[in-house]
């Protein structure tokens, strides 16, 4: 399926359970957290560009990690939640091919007009099977069991209430099927949580200075202080109902990915 054109959730009634009201996803957008929103809509023009700046490419890496942990296979439909200008979500298109479907879920329109762009941009035939859609993290406009895998990156230690969004996760992931969520590592280790903020202060703020971001990427370090550590984030995966959950370290303890299987 070919979309180009943004699908606010409350228009795709043919998502929602049986039964569900169609209102009750309608007010997602009075949920979730403005402030945030609008931080990510200001950054979406220039969000890419500094990525690949602050992570020196590296970011490309281990998205495909994160992908590849999901356990997405040809034909299957998928969904990345918190999908930005659509990084995993490109990836995932090219694992589950023409015959699978992707679907990109974020709650900020800037980003997902990105998005929306790069796909138009790019030839490759197999991102035909992504569609863009506004929704909230929190509150998916999806049915039980309907996802063969989910990813996630940079999303969770976003999201307000961290609970609620692994239960979506779990909710709308069938049995037996993988999440992947991909994120800054909230380490046990003191060195590491040193060198992340060194890397912050000396690093990340002043380049995203001179985009004129100073403030939005300063918010980045209590996130990541305010975030889970990987074993947290397995007992709550655990809690939430995931029969099997690993968290693995990369980039020497700065990233990590939890992968839990439903
Ligand atoms: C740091 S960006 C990550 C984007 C992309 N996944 C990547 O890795 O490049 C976080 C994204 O999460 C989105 N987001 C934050 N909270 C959300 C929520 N409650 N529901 C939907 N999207 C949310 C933001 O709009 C933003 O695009």
């Amino acid at each position: 399926m070919t979309t180009l054109q943004l699908i606010p959730s409350h228009c795709r009634p043919s998502l929602l359970s049986p039964g569900k009201s169609i209102s009750r996803h309608r007010k997602f957008i009075v949920r979730c957290s403005d402030e945030r929103l609008t931080l990510f809509s200001r950054i979406a023009p220039v969000y890419d560009s500094l990525n690949d700046l602050l992570s020196l490419g590296q970011h490309r890496v281990w998205k495909r990690m994160a992908v590849s942990w999901s356990g997405a296979k040809r034909g299957d439909s998928v969904l990345d939640i918190c999908c930005g200008s659509g990084d995993l979500a490109f990836l995932l298109s090219e694992k589950v091919g023409l015959d699978g479907q992707v679907t990109g879920l974020d709650f900020s329109r800037n980003q997902l007009l990105v998005a929306s762009l790069r796909q138009k941009e790019r030839s490759t035939p197999c991102y035909k099977n992504i569609e863009w859609l506004e929704g909230d993290a929190l509150n998916l406009p999806f049915r039980d069991d309907h996802f063969d895998a989910i990813t996630m990156g940079y999303g969770l230690r976003n999201v307000r209430d961290k609970e609620r969004a692994i239960e979506e996760i779990y909710r709308v992931l069938k049995p037996g099927c993988k999440a992947s969520i991909l994120d800054f590592n909230k380490s046990m280790e003191p060195i590491t949580g040193v060198i992340q903020e060194l890397m912050i202060d000396n690093v990340v703020v002043p380049i995203a200075t001179s985009y004129g971001l100073a403030e939005e990427y300063r918010y980045l370090k209590s996130s990541i202080q305010e975030f889970l550590t990987g074993k947290e984030l397995e007992q709550l995966a655990l809690a939430v109902g995931f029969s099997d959950v690993k968290f693995y370290e990369i980039a020497g303890g700065l990233m990590g990915n939890l992968v839990a299987t439903r």
